[in-house]
């Protein structure tokens, strides 16, 4: 895995799952990271293949629920990114999926409660011996690159120490969220404490923060000296903006999303979720699609609610011809 001049499409919970991360892979993103899946919920899976959809996934024993889908096309680019707090437990899960995906990622940057006060996410940022614990094992176990994805600190010269610290680790490379944990995603990313990092290491830095439009990249990359640039809400509401050519329409990345979530099953809730993301920040939910989208509770109502299936151009096939691989096309 080579981790510099890469595009990178950020971790982001219920927006991650596979059709979005081939979607910003077929508009230009070389690396696509995963949702944050939890280790406790990780290693309640087993892995199946599925025949139907050629995917490989990751179902929680006893039930049909996936918590991890991937498919061989994006075997050599998807990042596994994992919550946790416990170094056993993160080589665990990281051993279930290493052959299936290109790394493993730490978060040690999530701010949210649920995160935090279960040790994981931002928490770790003040356990430097914890997270030289985690990277370690996973370091020592484990063939499949591992990096870790981290906040800024209180002051640039202790995001300087953690980051030599984890660089001690082996990791691979290091992505950084230009933010302190007590920052709103509306306060500007500081890009001079993520400069500090990058001339600190040797190792790729990832500057993460503030990216949205493909020209962002090369002025985000010179003013920080990172290697790579990781972007999350600039993808999310329209990820045709990692293509150097340049921006499609909204209405075109929405149906090209929704194509994506039918042919691979995604989940109803994580394609709503999103929808809803991208519907909210070009249009308004309170118009007819939006409604439909916020009642639709299955993939059939979706793909029926009006607007979007005169977009799609697109009436539901018969289940027969649904499921049969070989009648997916287009299948990425
Ligand atoms: C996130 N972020 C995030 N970070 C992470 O490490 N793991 C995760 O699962 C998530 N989930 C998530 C969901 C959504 C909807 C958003 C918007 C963000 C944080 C994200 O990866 C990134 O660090 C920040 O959003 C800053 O990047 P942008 O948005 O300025 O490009």
């Amino acid at each position: 895995m080579e981790y510099r001049n890469k595009l990178v499409l950020a971790p982001m919970v219920r927006v991650g799952t596979l059709p979005f991360r081939l979607l910003a892979a077929q508009y230009g993103a070389d690396i696509t990271y995963c949702e944050e899946i939890i280790d406790h919920k990780m290693l309640k899976c087993e892995r199946r293949i599925n025949e139907l959809i050629g995917s490989t996934d990751f179902v929680e024993k006893g039930t049909n629920n996936v918590v991890f889908r991937t498919c061989d096309e994006e075997k050599d680019r998807v990042v596994f990114q994992i919550g946790t707090s416990d170094a056993v437990r993160a080589l665990t899960t990281a051993q279930l999926v290493c052959n299936d995906v290109a790394a493993v990622d730490i978060n040690m940057g999530c701010p949210k409660s649920f995160s935090v006060s279960g040790g994981m996410g931002a928490a770790l940022l003040s356990k430097p011996e914890l997270i030289h614990d985690i990277l370690t094992t996973l370091k020592r176990n484990l063939n499949t690159p591992v990096t870790c994805k981290i906040r800024l600190l209180k002051s640039p010269h202790d995001t300087v120490e953690l980051a030599r610290r984890i660089e001690k680790t082996g990791v691979s490379a290091l992505a950084v969220h230009g933010r302190k944990v007590p920052d709103r995603p509306r306060d500007p990313a500081k890009w001079n404490e993520i400069a500090d990092v990058v001339s600190a290491l040797s190792i790729p830095v990832i500057e993460n923060g503030d990216v949205f439009e493909n020209d962002d990249v090369e002025r985000i990359k010179s003013a920080t000296g990172a290697s790579s640039v990781m972007v999350a809400r600039g993808a999310l509401w329209n990820a045709s903006m990692f293509s150097p050519e340049g921006k499609v329409s909204y209405e075109a990345v929405k149906r090209e999303y929704i194509r994506k979530c039918i042919l691979w099953d995604n989940d109803i809730k994580s394609t709503k979720h999103t929808l809803k993301e991208m519907i909210i920040h070009y249009s308004c939910l309170e118009l007819p699609e939006g409604k439909a989208v916020i009642k639709s509770e299955s993939m059939a109502d979706l793909a029926l609610v009006k607007a979007i299936s005169i977009q799609l151009n697109l009436i539901f096939p018969p289940p027969s011809s649904r499921l049969k691989p070989k009648s997916l096309n287009s299948h990425s």
